[in-house]
C-alpha cells in the first residue's frame, strides 16, 4: 500500500489546475447505458473510482475505452450490447457508486441485478430512497443474497417526493425516468451542480428534463436516446481542498480550471477565517493568507451550503486558525474519522456526537497517520503540508480514488511530498475504521 511523505513548512505559490469532476463522471458513464450509440465524456479525471466504473461496465457487456496519453481525459462508451445486466459484488464492495447503474439498466434493459453496496467507512449509506422511486415507477424490486433484482415491463412517469435530499438517488432516478412512459415530476431532489451535469448530458442524449439544479426536476419520458459528446464539468471537492492548502501554507495559489460559481459557500467560509480569497474569473480563483487565521463554525449541509465532503479539509485549517471551530456533520453519520490522526499530529479536537470543537492554534508535529476515506485522506494531507517534520500519511490508495495526480499538482506549487510504495512491507494490523 502506498503512502506519502510529506515534509510540512512550505507556502504554496503558484498555478494548480482542477481535474474534472469524479462525482459528474461516474453518473454521466451510467447514463451511457440508456442508449445503444456511443457516449464521448471529456475532462474525465484518471483516478480509481473511474477505472471501478469503466470495469464495471465492460463486466456488463460494454465497450469502454479510456483513452491514454494527451487524450487521457476522454472516453468513449458503448452500450449497444450489454449482455449481462449484473453489477457485481466484487466491483460494487469497492464502490458504491455502482448502485448508478440501477436506474438506468431497469430503464434500458428492464431487469437488473445490483449487488447491494454495503456499509461505508463514513456511514450506512443506504439506497432504500432510489428503491422506492423505481418502485412508484412500476419497478419490481426483490432482495436476495446480497443482491438486488428488479424487473420493469417499461417504467412509467411518477410523482416522486424524496423523504430525504440524496445525490445519486436523484441522479439514479433521472436516469430511469428520462426513458418512463409519460412524465415524472421529482420534488426534493438534490440540488448539486452534478445532477445538473447529468442532466446536461441526458439532454444532449436527447431526454426532456427541466429543474435539474433546483429541488424539483421535471422529466417528460422519450422513447429512446442517442449518442452525445459531452464535457464534464470541474472538481468543486478538489478546487475546494487547493484552496484550503493555499490558506493553511500561508501561500499565494491560483486555483485554475475550476468552477467559482460552484464554490459560493466554500469560499465565504475560508474568508470569514480570515483567508484572502480573490475571484480572478468563472474559472480562476486566487487564495492568499491574511495575517492569522480565527475560528469560524461550519455546518454540512446539501447544496448550496457547506458541502459534507470539504468537512474534513476544513477541520485542518480550523486547527491552525485563533479560537475554538465548532464542527457540525450533519449529513453522515461516521464522517470524524480524520480527528484521531490529527489529534495524533498535535491537534486539539473534541468529538461530541456530530460536533468536533477545534481548538487553535495547535502546533502540529509529523507522525505515522492513517487514511480511512477519501476526504479524510486530503484532511491529513492538508495538515501534514504545515507539520514540523516528515509525516508519513499511510493508505493513500483512499486518496486516488477521487484525487487525480493529487502530490505531482501540490509539488509542482512547492510542497514536498514523495510517494512511497511498500509493496514487501510486513502486513500492517488492519484498523478497523468505526
Ligand atoms: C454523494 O453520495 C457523493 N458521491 C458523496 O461524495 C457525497 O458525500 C454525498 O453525495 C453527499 O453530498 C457521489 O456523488 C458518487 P446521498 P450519495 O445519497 O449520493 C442518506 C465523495 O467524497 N440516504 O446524498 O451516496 C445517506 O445515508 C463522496 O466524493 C438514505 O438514507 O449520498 C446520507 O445520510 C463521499 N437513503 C444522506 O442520505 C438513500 O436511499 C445523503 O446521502 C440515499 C441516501
Amino acid at each position: 500500500m502506498d503512502k506519502f511523505v510529506i515534509r510540512g513548512g512550505n507556502p504554496l505559490v503558484g498555478t494548480i489546475r482542477v481535474s474534472g469532476a469524479k462525482n459528474s463522471a461516474l453518473p454521466c458513464m451510467a447514463a451511457a447505458i440508456l442508449t445503444e450509440d456511443e457516449v464521448t465524456l471529456e475532462n474525465i479525471p484518471q483516478v480509481r473510482d473511474i477505472e471501478t466504473e469503466r470495469r464495471l461496465l465492460a463486466s456488463m457487456g460494454a465497450e469502454v475505452e479510456l483513452r491514454e496519453g494527451e487524450l487521457r481525459d476522454r472516453t468513449t462508451i458503448c452500450c449497444r450490447t450489454l449482455s449481462d445486466p449484473v453489477a457485481r459484488y466484487e466491483i460494487v464492495k469497492t464502490m458504491r457508486a455502482s448502485s448508478l447503474v440501477l436506474g438506468p439498466l431497469i430503464a434500458r434493459a428492464g431487469v437488473a441485478r445490483v449487488a447491494m453496496p454495503g456499509g461505508c467507512a463514513i456511514g450506512g449509506r443506504p439506497i432504500d430512497l432510489h428503491i422506492k422511486g423505481l418502485e412508484k415507477m412500476g419497478a419490481v424490486i426483490t432482495q436476495e443474497h446480497g443482491y438486488l433484482e428488479a424487473r420493469a415491463e417499461h417504467l412509467r412517469g411518477a410523482h416522486l417526493v424524496f423523504d430525504k435530499i440524496t445525490v445519486t438517488g436523484t441522479e439514479d432516478l433521472l436516469m430511469a425516468a428520462v426513458l418512463a412512459e409519460g412524465d415524472t415530476l421529482m420534488e426534493n431532489c438534490a440540488r448539486e451542480p452534478e445532477v445538473a451535469d447529468l442532466a446536461a448530458l441526458l439532454n444532449a442524449m436527447g431526454a426532456e428534463i427541466e429543474g435539474a439544479g433546483t429541488a424539483t426536476i421535471r422529466v417528460h419520458g422519450v422513447a429512446s436516446l442517442h449518442g452525445a459528446r459531452y464535457r464534464i464539468n470541474p472538481d468543486r471537492i478538489e478546487a475546494g481542498t487547493f484552496l484550503i492548502a493555499g490558506a493553511i501554507t500561508a501561500g499565494d495559489l491560483i486555483v485554475a480550471n475550476c468552477n467559482a460559481t460552484h464554490l459560493g459557500a466554500v469560499i465565504a467560509k475560508l474568508q470569514e477565517a480570515g483567508a484572502r480569497i480573490d475571484v480572478l474569473g468563472p474559472d480562476s480563483i486566487r487564495v492568499r493568507a491574511t495575517a492569522e487565521l480565527h475560528a469560524a463554525d461550519i455546518s454540512t449541509e446539501e447544496y448550496p451550503g457547506f458541502p459534507t465532503d470539504m468537512q474534513a479539509q476544513y477541520m485542518a485549517l480550523a486547527t491552525q486558525a485563533k479560537g475554538v471551530s465548532l464542527v457540525r456533520e450533519n449529513i453522515f453519520e461516521n464522517r470524524f474519522m480524520h480527528v484521531q490522526e490529527l489529534v495524533r499530529m498535535g491537534a486539539n479536537i473534541k468529538v461530541d456526537g456530530s460536533i468536533a470543537t477545534v481548538r487553535g492554534p495547535a502546533r502540529l508535529t509529523s507522525a505515522a497517520v492513517m487514511c480511512s476515506d477519501l476526504r479524510a485522506s486530503a484532511s491529513l494531507v492538508l495538515a501534514a503540508l504545515v507539520a514540523e517534520g516528515e509525516t508519513i500519511v499511510d493508505r493513500v490508495y483512499h486518496m486516488d480514488r477521487g484525487y487525480e495526480r493529487f502530490e505531482e499538482k501540490l509539488i509542482g506549487v512547492g510542497a514536498q511530498i514523495q510517494r512511497l510504495g511498500n509493496v514487501f512491507a510486513p502486513r500492517e494490523p488492519v484498523a478497523v475504521a468505526g
